[in-house]
This record gives C-alpha cells, structure tokens and sequence, in this order.
C-alpha cells in the first residue's frame, strides 16, 4: 500500500477508495455486537439442544457475519446447526428447525434447495440452517455442509485490511447490481467475492484482471477443472474446498460481462459514484410506451398467477418461460427485437418486443430436397389447389422444394394464444389451463411492479454505471 501510484487513475482510484471505505465498515461497536453474537447464538442453540436432547453436534456462525466481511447495511447472520451424518434428511429438517424455532423470534421457513428458518434475535436477522458435520466437504451430504469449511479457510487467510477490500468489492458488484448468487440475481455470491478478492489481493488488483477477460473465463489450475460444467458456463472457479464444485456456478455471462467492462470503465475514470446504490432507472408502462413510439416497436405482455414459490425455485422457471415465448414467436414469423420477464407477490410477468404487432401473410414452407421419393408428394399436395397457396411450389436457393402458404391469424397476440398450449413453462408455471394466462398489448397490459420489472429489463437497457438521461426522447 506504501507504493507511489503507477498513474493519475491509480492515484484517484487509490483517494475514492479511501474515502469509500470506511462508509462501508460496520461501527466499532455494532461489530462489537455480532463478533458477541458469534458466541450467544451457538450457546443459546446448545441449552435449547440438552433440553431436548437434541443430536447436536456443532452450532456455529459462518458466513460474511463470522468473518467481518459483511456491508453494515446489509447483514444476515448465517447459524449453521451441524448434525450427524446418520440422520436421514427428514431428521436433519425436523431437529434443525426445532432448534432454530427454540432460539428464534419470528421464525419463517423458507425452503429452496434446502430448508432453513429465517428469525430474528436480538434485532438481527438471523438463517438458521441444519447441515451435516462431515469430515471431508467434498463428499457433501447436502448443500450446504461445506460453509463451515469455508469459514475455516478463509479466516485463515483473511487480513484487516482484505476485509476492507473485500467490502469495497461487494459494494462495487452491488453498483452495478450483479451482488447476490440467488436465482433472481444471477450475479456473484459473497463466497466467491472473498475468494477473488483474495486471489488478486485487493479491489483493483481484481479489476485489472478482469477488464482482460473473454468470457468464459477459466482461473482453474491445469487440471483442476470441475467436471460437468454447462455450455454457456461463465467463470470457473473451483471451490478451494471441493474441487468439483465451481464457486462461479450461479453467474451469467451477462452478468459476467458487466464485471469486466466495468472493470475498464471503472479504473480509466475512477469516481466515488461507482460505490453509491443507485436509484432510479425503473420504467413504467406509460414510460415503455413513449419509448416504443420512438422505437416504432410493439410490446405484448403475458401475464399467469404467480405459483407459490420461493424466488430461488420459481426464477428458473420464468426465465425458460421468456426463452419459449420468445423462441415461439420468432419461429410463428415475427422478428423479434428483445424479451424479458420478472415476478412479483402475485404474477409472473413475460414482456416481448417486436418489430411489427402482425406478421406477414406469408408462410414458408420448406420441403424435401429434389430427387427424394417424397417430392411427388409435396408437389401433388401443393398444386392440388385451394388451400391458400400465396406462390409455388419452386425450387429454393439450396436445391429444396419450397411453397408459401397464407398465415390466416397474423396478429402476435392471437398468435400467442394460440400457442399457449404447446409452450412448456417449467414444472409449476405451465398453466393447466392456457385460457389463465392474460396476452395483452403492452397499451391494455395491467400496470403492475411485475411489469415495471420486465419492461426495464427490456427498454431501459442502459449500463448500470451510467446516469439515466434527462427526460428527453430516450
Ligand atoms: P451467504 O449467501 O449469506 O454469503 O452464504 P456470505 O458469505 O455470508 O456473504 P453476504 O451475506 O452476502 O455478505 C453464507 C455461506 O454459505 C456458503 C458460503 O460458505 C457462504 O459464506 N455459500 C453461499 C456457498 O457455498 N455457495 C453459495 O452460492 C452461497
Ligand atoms: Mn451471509
């Protein structure tokens, strides 16, 4: 740190950082309190355990709130309640929620992958999640039984002064809204920002790697990539505690792609405002409208009723429901311009945009290649007459048969209703029947924070780091 700064950015960098840092640090005292916590939560889940004779192994705070790398304003206490590995999962649940329901208030399940109680104790909010104590994390018997693991590894390596790194990097990541590893997010958990940061040693030691990436990016040892990584995989880093397991599962390439184009951004022109939590940005439906005016575009909007599920379990389905509606329509004919879709409380909600509200009359068909058997066929059925036969047969470019045919139904939201019954939403989205699902012209759509959602990700594109111009044409 006693280095002279190699560049007037470097030194800018190194002023808005120091200036930003200690905004970020939790208050001597309010640190004072958790690293307490630490010690009563454990103990007060030990009494609750010999009063029932609970088969307790271990209860222990992990997580950014053990380590100190939390942001003040953002803390969640992490209580692990470590089982025996005997115990069947349905055990695990039911001692481990008992527990967490003997020293909590408030306590809510909450269950994605695993299930765990959210409370509160003494003002804080507190997870509470049962877990096995194995002796080996990469042999995992749930997810979550390497977090103890993690604690252990990283506070052995953790300084002051990394910590104070590590708070600049979450707060950085969370400017640019890519802060979080949940469904919804798609973005970087704390985990792997204390790794990073801990492999570059600092913020900007971080940034200046990442402004050279190509996505994918690969920071494994050779030899030592996780095994069955998806196609469209972003980062790759294996967890230093189970190799197998690359920590970068959850982030998108997009989201990916911010990082490191902020990354450049950020340290060519280093500002404090890279570390405030923006506000704004969100668009209405009133504001989508102007915008699709200038833009000579057309949005529909399909709407169904949310399906009782937490964000984790619900996200990925939404997503894939965007995909099938946005794959449907560019295959019915429409040229589509964008798609993005959101949930709130009560709806799901898919926005598309596309060039034109109708399609043309005009549906190609393409058929067998010359000199196959089946060209009779098609010749005979299409020269047959009637059934509207807009031109052809011929012969196309690559030596096909072709036809083109008329689209009876041309406007997308006809199209779309129509469709409804084919299209394949996920296990608890699918409609059972399609007639509750709501295909509306973005001008008829019900205004709804759903909505609002979908139609910034879709027509408020702009990068997060860049100040919303005011009201002019957008
Ligand atoms: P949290 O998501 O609460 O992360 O998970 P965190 O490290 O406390 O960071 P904050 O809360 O965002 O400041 C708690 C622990 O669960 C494990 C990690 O060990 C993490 O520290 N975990 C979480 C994972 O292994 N993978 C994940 O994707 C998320
Ligand atoms: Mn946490």
């Amino acid at each position: 740190m006693a280095r002279a700064p190699a560049s007037p950015q470097e030194a800018e960098a190194e002023r808005v950082e120091a200036a930003v840092a200690p905004r970020l640090a939790p208050s001597p005292e309010f640190l004072a309190k958790v690293e307490r916590l630490r010690e009563e939560l454990p103990a007060r889940v030990r009494a609750a355990a010999k009063t029932r004779s609970s088969p307790l192994v271990r209860a222990v705070v992990a997580g950014s709130a053990a380590r100190g790398t939390f942001l003040a304003d953002r803390l969640d206490i992490d209580l692990f309640l470590l089982f025996p590995p005997e115990l069947s999962k349905e055990k695990l649940r039911d001692e481990g929620l008992a527990l967490g329901r003997a020293v909590l208030e408030t306590p809510e399940m909450r269950y994605a992958e695993h299930p765990y109680l959210r409370g509160r104790f003494e003002g804080f909010a507190v997870d509470a999640v049962p877990g096995f104590a194995i002796a080996d994390p990469s042999h995992p018997l749930s997810p979550v039984d390497r977090t103890p693991f993690h604690q252990e590894y990283l506070a052995a390596r953790e300084t002051p002064e990394l910590v104070t790194q590590i708070r600049l990097a979450k707060q950085f990541l969370r400017r640019l809204g890519i802060y979080g590893s949940e469904a919804r997010t798609e973005g970087l958990s704390g985990y792997l920002v204390e790794l990073l940061t801990l492999r570059f040693g600092s913020l900007r030691g971080w940034l200046r790697a990442a402004r050279t990436w190509r996505i994918p990016v690969d920071l494994s040892e050779p030899g030592g990539r996780p095994p069955r990584l998806p196609d469209d995989v972003a980062l790759v880093l294996p967890d230093p505690v189970d190799p197998h397991r690359n920590v970068a599962s959850a982030l998108s390439r997009r989201n990916l792609g911010v990082l490191i184009v902020g990354s450049a951004v950020y340290l060519g022109a280093p500002r404090e405002a890279w570390f405030e939590v923006a506000k704004g940005g969100a668009i209405d439906r009133s504001d989508a409208l102007r915008r699709i005016e200038a833009r000579a575009s057309h949005v529909a909007v399909v709407e169904l009723a949310r399906p009782e599920l937490v964000d984790d379990t619900l996200y990925p389905q939404v997503r894939k429901a965007e995909r099938a509606v946005a794959e449907e329509v560019a295959r019915a004919g429409f040229a589509v311009l964008g798609s993005a879709s959101a949930a709130d409380a009560e709806r799901v909600v898919v926005a598309l945009e596309v060039a034109d509200a109708h399609r043309s009359a005009v549906r190609g068909r393409t058929g067998p290649p010359a000199g196959l058997d089946r060209v009779g066929q098609f010749l005979e059925k299409w020269t047959a007459g009637g059934a509207g036969v807009l031109q052809g047969p011929f012969v196309r470019p690559d030596g096909s048969l072709g036809v083109e045919t008329r689209w009876e139904v041309r406007d997308l939201e006809r199209v779309l209703r129509e469709a409804l019954p084919h299209l394949s939403f996920g296990k608890n989205l699918t409609p059972a029947d399609p007639a509750q699902v709501a295909v509306q012209p973005l001008a008829s759509a019900r205004d709804t924070p759903a909505l609002a959602e979908a139609l910034t990700g879709l027509l408020a594109k702009r990068l997060p780091w860049l100040e919303e111009p005011t009201r002019s044409g957008a």
